[in-house]
Parts: structure tokens; C-alpha cells; sequence
């Protein structure tokens, strides 16, 4: 198929090209190159005949230099972090929102599908956090007696302790995140576009996403980091929760296969919604991963402790996956440990460009970012 990837030289964007373009489809990417590591994905596209485009998704006008016959987007471009919005709120709903905006009337013109990336930050910690919690040794987990105290059987909808949060869990509420709320906007316009002009939207709320070539920091990408600063001996941070609050991790050949799934599967898809990660197997916390380094590098490493957690943070997030099992067929694979091995791989492979990255320049090598509204 011939698709266009918008965010395609970032972490998502790049891996899922490169797959997509050895799987035979015609894959143009664009991207403004803001996140800092995406130049370093630009040799790989370009030696998987990926053709890259700079181009901004807050402009209307850039997509006019991207091919109007594109049969989908996956729409893989944000400002991903949830704690820099904070700091400037219209700079998240401009890029992640309005620049969503501008890639479904591209896909309205084109008679194209989109793929939308979404999170696990649609939903509002006020509910996820008020779930009764107990604490293990190296990780919190829901506490099923005191829920079924609770509840009864009148569970919240979309929550299952057996299995975590599906799609029916509730978007209302407040402790999303700026980054949440420019993302639910998103979510929901993906959702009106499909049904008001017919775009076939597919809607996949990612959980925590981890792998090679991901240009992780302690803002973001927090699993990838873990290898990173272990082998570099940055700092690394507990905030909250003793460092051990919960992710299901979803490694990046899984999203890869389910992506190309989706592809084939837009008509039945349109307007979908799920709620994706690895899953009720694939989850780690904070403690976990660093236990795992301490076996692979060999060493232990400091750890500092902020004991307030991050505003809007989750402190268990599972993805209940079985809807878009149930939908498309598919399933995560790859484990916790299968997925750290290829990520201490890729670092031990690029060593050099990694410490260039974060220890050599790491405060010369982020872009600056544009504060105003207007498009860069
Ligand atoms: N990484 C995760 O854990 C995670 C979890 C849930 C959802 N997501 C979503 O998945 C998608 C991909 O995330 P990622 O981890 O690959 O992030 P990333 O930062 O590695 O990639 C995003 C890319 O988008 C580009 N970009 C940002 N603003 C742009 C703009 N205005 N115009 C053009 N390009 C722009 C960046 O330069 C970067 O290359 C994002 O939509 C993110 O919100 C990520």
C-alpha cells in the first residue's frame, strides 16, 4: 500500500517505515525533526528507500508536497511527553491536536485511512489511581479483595483486575495530562471524522511502547532509557511510588504487525477504538527494569528518589487487549526480557552514536523548539 507516516523519523515513525518498506509498500515519512536522536533515523530510511519529507503537521500547506494518492496514514508525529506541557499548554494542542487536525483533512482529500496513535493518557489518573492498591516487593498491583469490597459486581466499566483497562473505560474526568487532553481531543476528532466524512479512523491507545531506536529520556520513553542510562551511568529517577508503579510494555515488532493488520483491515476497522500494550504478560515497574540491568551490565547503579509522583502519572496501567485481539487476530509476542535483549543490543551496537547523543553534546543536540503557535 502506499502510506505516509507523519512523526516517521521518531521513534515509532522510523521503525514502522522501515518494517513497512520491507514488507513491499511505498512508504514516504515526514517529519520536523524536533525530537532530539530522529536526524540519527535519517540514514536508516533512506537505506530502506523510505522517502523523507520535512514537513511540519501544524501546516496545512506542507501537505501539499506529500503524495495525494497515499492509501493510509499512520499518524505517529506528537509532542509525547507528559510532563512538558505543563509548561506550555497551546504548544501541545497546537502539535498534537490541530496538527491532527490538518493530517484528517489531508486523509479526507486523499480518500485515504488513518492510523491514530493515542495513550493510555486519555484516561484521567483521578480514576486510574483511585483503584485500591496493594504493595509487593517490587511492584503495586490491584488489591482484588478490597476491589470486590468495593465494587461488587459492579466493576467501573472498562476495568477488569483480571485483565486491566479497555476502551470502555471513561475519558471523562481531570489528571490527564496537557499531553492527555491534546491527545483525547485527537482521539475524539479521529473518532467524528470517520463518521461525519467517512475517513476509515483507526484509534489505538497505546500503553508505555519500548525498542531499538528509541531516543529515550527520564521524560519520556522510560524503558529504552533504563538500558541507556544504565550503560552510560546518567541518573536515574524514582518519582513516586517507591518505583514501583506498573506498565504493560508493548515492544516495537508488535506494533509494527498489528499496524500492517490494521492496514488490510481498514473497511472492517473504521471508527474502531482499543486499548493496546503488551498486555497482563508483558508488564514491569520501575524496581523491576533496574533489576533486570543490574543482571544484564553486571552492576548496580544509584537510583535517586522523588517521593511526590508525577502529576497526572498512573501508578497501574495494564492494557486489556482482548478487543483488538478479538477485531484483528493479533497478539504481543515479544516478553519483557526478549524486548530489554534487543534494546541492550541496539545499544552495545551504537555505542558511539549514542554517547555523541546523550554524554558528548546532550545539550546542543535538542532542537529548539518553536514557543509561538505558528507552524514551524
Ligand atoms: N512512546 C510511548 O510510550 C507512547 C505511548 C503511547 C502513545 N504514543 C504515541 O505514539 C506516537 C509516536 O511516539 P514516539 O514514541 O515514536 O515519539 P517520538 O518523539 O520518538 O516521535 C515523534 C516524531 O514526531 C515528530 N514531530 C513532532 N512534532 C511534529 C510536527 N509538528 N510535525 C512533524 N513532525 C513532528 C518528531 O520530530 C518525532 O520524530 C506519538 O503520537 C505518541 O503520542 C507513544
Amino acid at each position: 500500500m502506499k502510506v505516509l507516516i507523519t512523526g516517521g523519523a521518531g521513534f515509532v515513525g522510523a521503525n514502522l517505515a522501515c518494517y513497512l518498506s520491507e514488507h513491499g509498500h511505498k512508504v514516504t515519512v515526514m517529519d520536523n525533526l524536533v525530537r532530539r536522536g530522529a536526524e540519527l533515523n535519517l540514514p536508516r530510511l533512506k537505506s530502506h528507500g523510505v522517502k523523507f519529507v520535512h514537513g511540519d503537521v501544524r501546516s496545512a500547506e506542507d501537505f501539499v508536497a506529500m503524495p495525494q494518492d497515499t492509501e493510509v496514514v499512520c499518524e505517529c508525529c506528537a509532542q509525547p511527553s507528559a510532563i512538558d506541557g505543563y509548561a506550555n499548554p497551546l504548544f501541545d494542542i497546537n502539535n498534537n491536536t490541530i496538527g491532527l487536525l490538518n493530517t484528517l483533512e489531508y486523509a479526507r482529500r486523499c480518500g485515504s485511512g488513518l492510523i491514530f496513535w493515542s495513550t493510555n493518557k486519555t484516561y484521567a489518573g483521578e480514576h486510574i489511581n483511585k483503584l485500591p492498591l496493594v504493595e509487593r516487593e517490587t511492584r503495586w498491583e490491584w488489591d482484588r479483595a478490597a476491589i470486590a469490597a468495593e465494587y461488587g459486581a459492579n466493576l467501573p466499566a472498562g476495568f477488569d483486575p483480571e485483565f486491566g483497562f479497555s476502551a470502555d473505560f471513561t475519558v471523562d474526568g481531570h489528571d490527564h495530562s496537557i499531553y492527555g487532553l491534546s491527545k483525547i481531543m485527537a482521539d475524539l476528532a479521529c473518532q467524528e471524522w470517520s463518521d461525519a466524512f467517512g475517513v476509515r479512523t483507526v484509534i489505538n491507545r497505546f500503553s508505555c511502547l519500548a525498542g531499538e531506536w528509541q531516543f529515550g529520556k527520564s521524560a519520556q520513553g522510560w524503558v529504552a532509557w533504563w538500558a541507556i542510562a544504565f550503560r552510560f551511568g546518567l541518573p536515574l529517577k524514582y518519582i513516586g511510588w517507591e518505583g514501583k508503579q506498573v506498565r504493560d510494555a508493548l515492544f516495537i515488532e508488535d506494533i509494527c504487525r498489528l499496524v500492517e493488520r490494521e492496514m488490510t483491515m481498514l473497511d472492517a476497522l473504521s471508527g474502531r477504538v482499543f486499548n493496546v500494550g503488551g498486555g497482563r504478560d508483558v508488564t514491569l515497574s520501575l524496581r523491576e527494569a533496574t533489576a533486570l540491568m543490574e543482571r544484564v551490565y553486571g552492576h548496580s547503579a544509584p537510583v535517586h528518589y522523588e517521593e511526590d509522583p508525577r502529576k497526572a502519572d498512573h501508578c497501574v496501567y495494564i492494557s486489556d487487549t482482548r478487543q483488538v485481539t478479538a477485531a484483528t487476530g493479533w497478539r504481543p509476542q515479544v516478553g519483557v526480557e526478549e524486548g530489554y535483549e534487543r534494546i541492550i543490543r541496539w545499544v552495545r551496537d551504537h555505542e558511539d552514536e549514542l554517547r555523541w547523543l546523550y554524554v558528548d553534546s546532550p545539550a546542543t543536540v535538542q532542537p529548539a523548539r518553536p514557543m509561538s503557535m505558528a507552524a514551524g
